[in-house]
């Protein structure tokens, strides 16, 4: 089968309800809490995607049992000290930043040395940012280039309680020394930059010796040693950043009015909502409800009549960390020039995304001034463009959300597209382009 998918149809008005799948960072998360629970877990809507299998066959290489069949994921966890770590183990985190930086905090107290691998993509990665704190809990990191995989660690049994300022707002980088704390006896206390806030609500509901003081921009979070995780049944709420596409798809097709059921919507992920809210696109919550925890809800959007240009306030940044490329969409349909700026993070994502974004928006022939940490989008409220347009997108490292993103512009501006790769979508969203065709199903032929 083709690994190129070519369009050269833009979709039409659509009323629809969808769902999409399970929250990826929940994902991940339940399946490492669950391995640590004293018997046995069970998920539903677990993600099925590469990142969240690639967690669960880290955490079997590590003794630790898992079932999967069509209802749901069940994981036999061995207790907070029942991994087995055997001579010579190598953990694969394949695309997974989360994995890879989250199961360095887990495995701190390994008695042999570990190798951890990614693929191309997280090969280009900063690890630095996990093993630098993990470093001062007692640990000796080999990185390659000092902040690349290949790593290899040796564990301790004599860990310290560190303190540690964690500036760059990266919920993988704090979950990662939560999890370290989670190992050590003493009190670890992270001061960190707002980001995602799912390892801390998990503690919370599991009660967990966790004291988190919301400040302004920065959580004091606390952390002691656990000594028991109790097991933890979840239906896990659908992902806002998979959302994120049909929310730009209807905010920029004509006519058209979509709801996504039951999605996660934690304070700290719907940075996507607050921007587009206030571009001028009509956005609303239905059926609010709290999980565990977590907020969740139906999301209900309607076209926008006008896009307004926006000088994107920095702190929203982090909530909308994985949705920017999409969003860019947005600001290349809006009347002036829209701004985001402090988003130096983006180039540090699964491929270089300021520079992608950039791409496809020359592509699309709409101005943009980009710098290592900003861009500027010259929007154009006629943007349209014509067949004889032709459009390849090609060499983005697998990055699922340029892949995504590009398809939801060629639906969107029109031209003839050719975006290569489709299998990058299994990273976070394999039935992405089932959902699309399930739209398009007026359209005479399939596209995919
Ligand atoms: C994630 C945190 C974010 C995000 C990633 C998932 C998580 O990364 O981009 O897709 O689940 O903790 P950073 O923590 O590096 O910002």
């Amino acid at each position: 089968m083709s690994k190129i998918v070519k369009i050269n149809n833009k979709i039409r008005n659509f009323k629809k309800t969808i769902t999409v799948p399970g929250d990826k960072s929940l994902s991940i998360r339940w399946v490492l809490f669950a391995s640590l629970a004293n018997g046995m877990s069970k998920a539903k809507n677990l993600l099925m995607s590469d990142d969240v299998l690639a967690t669960i066959k880290a955490i079997k290489k590590l003794g630790i049992k898992v079932i999967i069949n069509k209802k749901e994921c069940i994981i036999l966890g061995k207790g907070i000290d029942g991994y087995k770590y055997k001579k010579g183990l190598t953990i694969d985190a394949q695309n997974s930043g989360t994995l890879g930086r989250l199961i360095l905090g887990l495995l701190i107290n390994s008695p042999h040395p570990i190798n951890l691998i990614g693929d191309k993509s997280l090969s280009k990665r900063d690890f630095s940012r996990v093993t630098d704190p993990l470093s001062k809990f007692g640990v000796k990191f080999k990185l390659k280039n000092n902040n690349l995989l290949p790593l290899k660690f040796c564990g301790s049994s004599e860990l310290k309680p560190i303190k540690y300022y964690e500036k760059k707002g990266s919920a993988q980088c704090k979950s990662s020394i939560i999890f370290a704390g989670m190992r050590t006896n003493g009190i670890t206390i992270i001061n960190a930059k707002k980001s995602r806030n799912h390892t801390e609500l998990l503690c919370k509901y599991l009660r967990l010796p966790i004291i988190v003081k919301k400040n302004n921009n920065f959580d004091e979070i606390k952390i002691k040693k656990v000594k028991k995780i109790n097991t933890i049944n979840y239906d896990i709420p659908s992902d806002i950043s998979s959302s994120a596409f049909f929310i730009v798809l209807t905010a920029l097709s004509s006519n058209s009015e979509l709801t996504i059921k039951n999605v996660n919507i934690n304070p700290s992920r719907i940075g996507i909502i607050t921007i587009l809210k206030k571009m001028g696109v009509k956005i609303s919550f239905k059926n609010k409800k709290i999980y565990k925890g977590e907020k969740k809800a139906d999301i209900k959007i309607a076209s926008a009549k006008k896009i307004r240009a926006i000088n994107c306030p920095p702190k929203l940044n982090s909530g909308a960390i994985d949705e920017f490329l999409v969003i860019f969409l947005v600001a290349a349909r809006a009347k002036g020039v829209s701004y985001f700026r402090n988003l130096g993070e983006l180039n540090q994502k699964e491929s270089p995304r300021l520079k992608w974004a950039e791409k496809i928006l020359t592509n699309l022939g709409v101005k943009t001034i980009t710098t290592n940490d900003s861009i500027k989008i010259f929007g154009n409220p006629n943007l349209n463009m014509s067949l004889d347009k032709k459009i390849v997108i090609k060499n983005y490292l697998k990055d699922h959300r340029v892949f995504m993103t590009s398809l939801i512009a060629a639906l969107t501006f029109g031209g003839e597209w050719k975006i290569h790769d489709k299998d990058s979508i299994n990273t976070s969203f394999p039935n992405f382009l089932k959902i699309i065709d399930d739209l398009k199903k007026w359209l005479k032929e399939k596209t995919f």
